[in-house]
Parts: structure tokens; sequence; C-alpha cells
């Protein structure tokens, strides 16, 4: 998508999504004097100041003092509403765009409370956003302006990469493959430290040997571009120690556990977002 102008953005909760994505835009040469922190938690501000000394920091929706272009909305799904309906109140609000990366909370629930003309996008990132690797699905409603996609799209590429989806169901789906796939990835190499202990080696020593592993391959699955299959097969000799480990999974149904499991996870989001939807 097109690069949109640097624009105000006012960032409701700064935790630990919330400073990641202001790291990230900063990283991105976002100007930090565009960016005003609201943070209940004042034990956080100074740490805030102190990372980004030419931002605004304030305590509550009441302090804003200028018209944003758009409000990021970071707090946990819980204190939602209370946080909507504190920015409701301000008609010079009515015309930002409200990017929210709370789980769960569906569109339907943001217009109830922001009304139904408010320009919406609701996204799902990860945790490596943190180290602006994070990979976020988008979607908006059909009547968001192309200009405010574009905005949207730009900010979350601060903390990563982004994927749109053209149904709000779809993010479910997000959900269980990228949101909550950092830990399943840990898990994986939890059990492979583990095993490797179990065939004689340290725990230092396999922990080294299943990190260095992980990146390798993510790595070169990105740099060579083929599909995970051709780049299994890439590595499976006939005959060979690789072949042996993959028939055990294939034999154990490695491929239907996964897909139990991220059924589950999508499942559950769909069950959160349905609870969120009849408050
Ligand atoms: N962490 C993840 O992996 C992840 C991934 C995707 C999406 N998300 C979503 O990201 C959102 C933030 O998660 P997080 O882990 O960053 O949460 P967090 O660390 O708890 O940060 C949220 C911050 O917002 C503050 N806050 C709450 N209500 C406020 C208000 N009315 N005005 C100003 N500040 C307010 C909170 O203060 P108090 O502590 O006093 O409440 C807290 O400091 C959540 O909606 C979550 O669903 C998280």
């Amino acid at each position: 998508m097109s690069n949109s102008n640097h624009q105000p953005i006012l960032l409701i909760g700064a935790g630990n999504m919330g400073a990641s994505i202001a790291k990230g835009l900063v990283a991105t040469a976002w100007p930090a004097e565009l960016i005003t922190f609201c943070e209940q938690q004042t034990s956080r501000h100074d740490s805030l100041k102190q990372s980004f000394p030419d931002s605004t920091v304030i305590s509550t929706t009441e302090d804003i003092t200028h018209t944003p272009k758009v409000i990021l909305l970071a707090v946990k799904p819980n204190d939602m509403a209370d946080v909507c309906q504190s920015l409701a109140i301000n008609q010079s609000f009515s015309n930002a765009l409200y990017i929210t990366i709370a789980a769960g909370l569906p569109v339907s629930c943001y217009q109830s409370w922001l009304g139904d003309h408010a320009s919406i996008v609701r996204c799902m990132p990860n945790t490596p956003a943190a180290i602006g690797l994070a990979m976020t699905g988008l979607y908006t409603p059909e009547s968001t302006s192309v200009n405010d996609k574009n905005l949207a799209d730009q900010i979350l590429s601060a903390i990563g990469k982004t994927l749109w989806v053209n149904k709000e169901s779809i993010l479910d789906a997000v959900t269980a493959v990228s949101g909550s796939g950092p830990a399943y990835l840990f898990y994986l190499m939890e059990c492979m430290q583990k095993s490797g202990q179990t065939l004689g080696l340290s725990a230092d020593e396999s922990y080294t040997l299943t990190l260095q592993t992980m990146l390798g391959a993510a790595q070169l699955a990105d740099q060579q571009g083929l599909d995970f299959e051709t780049l299994r097969a890439n590595v499976t000799s006939k005959g060979g120690t690789t072949e042996q480990a993959i028939n055990c999974f294939m034999q154990n149904n490695l491929q239907t556990i996964v897909e139990d499991a991220l059924t589950a996870a999508a499942s559950r989001a769909h069950e959160i977002s349905q609870s969120f939807g009849k408050e």
C-alpha cells in the first residue's frame, strides 16, 4: 500500500503492545512529537518520556488538548467500552481513524460506542511486535476510505508485516495462526530442547541448537521463497536421519494434532467475539 503522510496519533494504553507500536513508529521515522500517549498507569510515564522525549504523555482522555487524526486503542478488551465512550462525547474526534488491537472485540462493539460512521480498523498483531517482526492481520468495513486503510497499513507496518482480510470472521483464523502462533513455536522449541537433553546434550547446548535451527529455518524459508513442503523435501534424503524423524511425525498424525489445536484456538476466538458482541 502507498505511504501516507505522518499524522498526529493518540495512543491510548501504553503497555506492552502500545509501547511496541510507538517504538516501531519512531524507528520508521514517525516524528515522536506527533505521538500522544494516554496511559492511566502514571508509573509508566517516566519511562515513556525517556524513550520518547518529544512525545506528550497524559493520564486520561479528559487531558486531550488536540484533535488527533489517528486514535490507536491498545487497552485490554474489558477497558475498551469506557475508553470509547469517553472519546465519543468529544465531537472533534468524529473524523478520526480508530485503530484497535484489542483481541476479540468485533467492529460492531466499536460502532455501538463510537457511532455507526466511525472509521474503524481492527487488527490482530503478535508479540514479535516488540522487535519489529510482528505479523498483523487487519480488517475494516468496506465503508472505510482508502486513505484511512493506507494510514492503518503504514502504522502497523512499523512493527512488522501486515495482511488484510476481507471478512471479519477470518480474523479468528489469523488469531489461530499468527496471533497465538509464537507460543506454538516456543512449545515446539521446548519439546526439541528437552528431547536433545534426553539424547545427551546439556540444557544450554540443546537450547542453542534448537534456537539457531528455528532462526535459520525461518530465514531460509523467507529467502528462498519456496513452499514449506518443498523446503522439507529438499532437506529430507531418502533413507536418511531426517526422513526417520518426519516418518515418526507423520505416523503420529502431527498434521491432525496441529489442525485440532488451531481449530480450538479459532473457536475460542469466535466464542470471545460472540460474547463481546452480545454486550
Ligand atoms: N500482548 C499480546 O500478545 C497481544 C497481541 C495482540 C493484541 N493484543 C491486545 O493489545 C491490547 C493491549 O495489551 P497489552 O498486553 O499491551 O496490555 P497492557 O500491557 O495491560 O497495557 C494496557 C495499558 O492500558 C492502560 N489503560 C487501561 N485503561 C486505560 C484508560 N482508560 N486510559 C489510559 N490507559 C488505560 C492499562 O492500565 P492498567 O494496567 O491500570 O489497566 C495498561 O497500562 C489488548 O487489548 C490485547 O488484547 C495483545
